[in-house]
């Protein structure tokens, strides 16, 4: 057992907009004073970060002040090593974008909309960020034929193919990941599942350059198994960037510290990022996106972050024990788990073999699946019983 102190290997990142939330909400002001983007930066690298991640307004909200808090913002990131990994932008604040930013009705807006974004981009590519996200937050609607949701979509995919094109002409090292929700704060979000946006991505101009960000609150928000959905993105080679977090079921989204909420979907999150045994392994920034409780003065905003780390890491170990284990071995095998990677026909067979053959189907239908047992073991490891 380690004592789980992060390290720049582990690859942590945070949004600025995290640990900076000052608690604002539907029913009150803040509750905490402005926490300065530039000194968020160094103390998330003494905690242990390797990364950080913001929106244009988190850390540029003053024109008068941007070259300024750029300058001390680039000293930061030489000071402490620090990378800035990914850069978003905020359509959703301003009450300009109250109807959509690049898919709102109206047609000067959403011009607007795109300009702020290329003007991130400039920014993201001078900073080294790799990684650019899209959240629609106010792409959406409340009302039935207030939005044309099929011209919603043409705009959506005409705004990513002149971003995906205007990143070529630049010659930036840089891509997109779409981060889905299905609501909040719209009553309705566009692209509100993993699923949706792959389904999108695919009638784009240049699908390899758009991926996904997904978010664990997000898809539990929709009842899904975010799990389930990250080894899909996975599968699809579309698993640009994670955000990570914890939620309650399918309330309001909580960004939770990760681990809280949901914590054997926790479990699986981390099996799924490396690699679920033996598929493909998320290898990007572990990334969170939470928001520390209004409830907590500064001190618990940092602790909060402290946890999210922590909490991986502890996981992580978890995970790798279970993976390990050679109980686990036997009942994966007992399960048939590894027999679901070979083909259904086999070389050389064609679907005449299939209809040809004879099948003890009582026989299967009465087998043993051992998935209890299994998932016991799972639970073991996590509970710290074994
Ligand atoms: C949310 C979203 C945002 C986005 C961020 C990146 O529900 O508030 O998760 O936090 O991740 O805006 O674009
Ligand atoms: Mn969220
Ligand atoms: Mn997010």
């Amino acid at each position: 057992m380690t004592d789980y102190t992060p390290t720049p290997e582990d690859k942590f990142s945070f949004g600025l907009w995290t640990v900076g939330w000052q608690g604002t909400d539907v029913f009150g002001p803040s509750s905490r004073p402005l926490l300065d983007p530039v000194e968020a930066t160094y103390q998330l690298a003494e905690l242990g970060a390797a990364a950080v991640t913001f929106h244009d307004d988190d850390l540029l909200p003053d024109e008068a002040d941007r070259d300024a808090t750029l300058e001390r913002f680039e000293k930061a990131l030489a000071e402490t090593g620090l990378a800035v990994e990914m850069v978003t932008t905020n359509l959703f604040s301003h009450p300009v974008f109250k109807e959509g930013a690049l898919t709102a009705n109206n047609r000067e807006v959403r011009r607007y909309a795109l300009a702020k974004v290329l003007r991130n981009i400039d920014l993201a590519a001078s900073l080294g960020a790799k990684t650019f996200v899209l959240w629609g937050g106010r792409e959406g609607a409340e009302h039935g034929a207030a939005k044309d949701v099929q011209a919603a979509l043409d705009r959506y995919a005409e705004s990513l193919n002149l971003l995906c094109s205007y990143v070529k002409e630049q010659g930036y090292d840089i891509r997109f990941a779409l981060e889905p929700k299905p609501n909040e704060p719209r009553g309705d979000i566009l692209l509100p599942t993993i699923g949706h946006a792959l389904a999108l991505i695919s009638e784009l101009d240049e699908p390899s350059m758009v991926g996904l960000n997904p978010e664990v609150g997000h898809e539990e928000m929709a009842g899904l198994n975010f799990a389930q959905g990250i080894s899909q993105a996975l599968w699809h080679d579309k698993l640009f960037h994670i955000d990570l977090n914890g939620q309650h079921g399918p309330r309001f989204d909580q960004d939770l510290r990760f681990g809280a909420g949901n914590l054997r979907g926790a479990f699986w999150t981390v099996d799924a990022i490396l690699g679920a045994g033996a598929g493909k392994a998320y290898d990007g920034y572990v990334h969170f996106d939470y928001k520390p409780p209004r409830a907590e003065a500064i001190d618990g905003v940092w602790d909060s972050a402290r946890s999210c780390m922590r909490n991986y890491l502890i996981l992580r170990e978890r995970v790798q024990a279970f993976r390990a284990d050679p109980d686990v071995a036997a009942a994966l095998t007992a399960a048939e788990v590894e027999t679901l990677r070979t083909p259904t026909l086999a070389d050389g067979e064609s679907l005449a073999d299939l209809r040809g053959a004879s099948y003890d189907v009582d026989g299967l239908a009465a087998r043993s699946v051992g998935m209890e047992a299994l998932d016991q073991l799972a639970l073991e490891h996590l509970m710290g019983a074994r």
